[in-house]
């Protein structure tokens, strides 16, 4: 991994005489010097650590939030620490990659990755991978491999250049294979990846089975934001992705004649589908159905189309690192009209062919500008 900028390279060095100093080998040397050469020797300690501090402060708070605009074409991470570690072991996808530095192996499998799929259910994802064989032309017949079946938390299919994880439901286990998905491509050298997220949501005024490509996301205290707590403080993100991904995915993958619409609009992503997502028919609720209808008109009138539980994190994680980014979900309920999902499996399995299809025609089509 190339370190990322000549201020990041300083940190690793100081990092490594920090650690140096701290080293079992600090004690045994201690040991054998005389006490003034230990004291000077303790300074020098406490300087480089210092300085290794100050300088990783100085990079963080120079470290900028990517724009679209200035995307490059290989993934850059926001963690200095990572340039310090000599192996990385993956442990949701169950990878290891030994050598960081020359990840060989990682980029002999994942190298040509351009685009990573991810949804909630190992199931949908299995069949997303067997429908992209189709619309790829891949040759491959048997049952798809999933890649991380070790780990025994979120399966991975390839098909081609293409990756299909699931995430499980809500932000929170989205954000871990998340993390692991970007260290994954960034080790792989993978150039100019595009993540996709398809799922279902919500409508809010519009017909179930419409296709909704998120524009901005909004969280669950309807700001267009993702927020967080890291060190007990609360960090705030912004959450939207980028236009050139909604344009395309619209342009290309949605056509007049599919039988139902591919919209865009603002999501809003929250960490609970009952009470999170204004329904009266969970275990808790303590507000009435007129609240309830004045929470969805504020939503609509935020330009609000869909509510699903994983958008605000998705955008904020993949802004931060300006890697490109697109949110397609279907819409299986309205929830104008009642809160609960009310469409039998058949049409819910009807429902969910649609994002494949938009995001099949998408990325046949971005394949082939590559
Ligand atoms: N997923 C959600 O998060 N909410 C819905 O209403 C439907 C699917």
């Amino acid at each position: 991994m190339e370190s990322c900028s000549p201020i990041c390279r300083h940190y690793v060095l100081f990092r490594k005489l920090g650690q140096f100093a701290t080293s079992t080998r600090r004690r045994r040397i201690g040991r054998v010097l005389h006490r003034p050469l230990l004291f000077q020797f303790q300074k020098w300690h406490h300087v480089s650590h210092s300085v290794a501090n100050k300088t990783l402060r100085s990079y963080i708070e120079n470290y900028t939030d990517r724009h679209f605009s200035d995307m490059s074409k290989s993934v850059q991470l926001a963690n200095p620490h990572l340039e310090t570690m000599s192996s990385d072991f993956l442990y949701h996808l169950n990878f290891n990659v030994e050598n960081s530095k020359e990840p060989t192996e990682i980029k002999k499998k994942f190298a040509d990755v351009k685009v990573i799929c991810c949804g909630g259910t190992i199931s949908r994802m299995r069949e997303l991978a067997l429908y992209l064989r189709k619309v790829l032309d891949d040759p491959e017949t048997g049952e798809p491999v999933d890649l991380c079946s070790g780990g025994h938390r979120y399966a991975m299919f390839k098909v081609g250049p293409v990756l299909s994880v699931s995430h499980g439901v809500g932000s929170s286990t989205f954000s871990v294979v998340l993390h692991e998905l970007l260290k994954l491509v960034k080790y792989a050298g993978c150039q100019d990846p595009v993540f996709l997220r398809i799922g279902t949501c919500g409508g809010v005024g519009v017909p179930p089975g419409t296709v909704v490509v998120t524009k901005n996301a909004f969280n669950g205290y309807l700001r267009n934001e993702h927020e967080i707590a890291i060190l007990g403080k609360r960090v705030v993100r912004p959450a939207q992705f980028p236009e050139s991904v909604i344009k395309d995915v619209l342009a290309y993958g949605s056509s007049a004649d599919d039988g139902f619409q591919t919209i865009s609009g603002n999501t809003m992503g929250t960490d609970c589908f009952y009470e999170g997502q204004g329904r009266l028919d969970g275990a808790i609720c303590e507000y009435t159905e007129a609240d309830k209808m004045e929470f969805l008109k504020k939503c609509f009138d935020l330009g609000i189309v869909n509510i699903e539980m994983e958008a605000s994190m998705f955008a904020s994680v993949t802004q931060k690192l300006g890697v490109k980014a697109g949110d397609v979900c279907v819409t299986i309920v309205n929830r104008l009209n009642g809160d609960q999902v009310e469409i039998t499996m058949e049409q819910k399995h009807e429902y969910e062919q649609r994002p494949f299809l938009v995001v099949g025609r998408y990325i046949k089509k971005l394949l082939q500008k590559c």
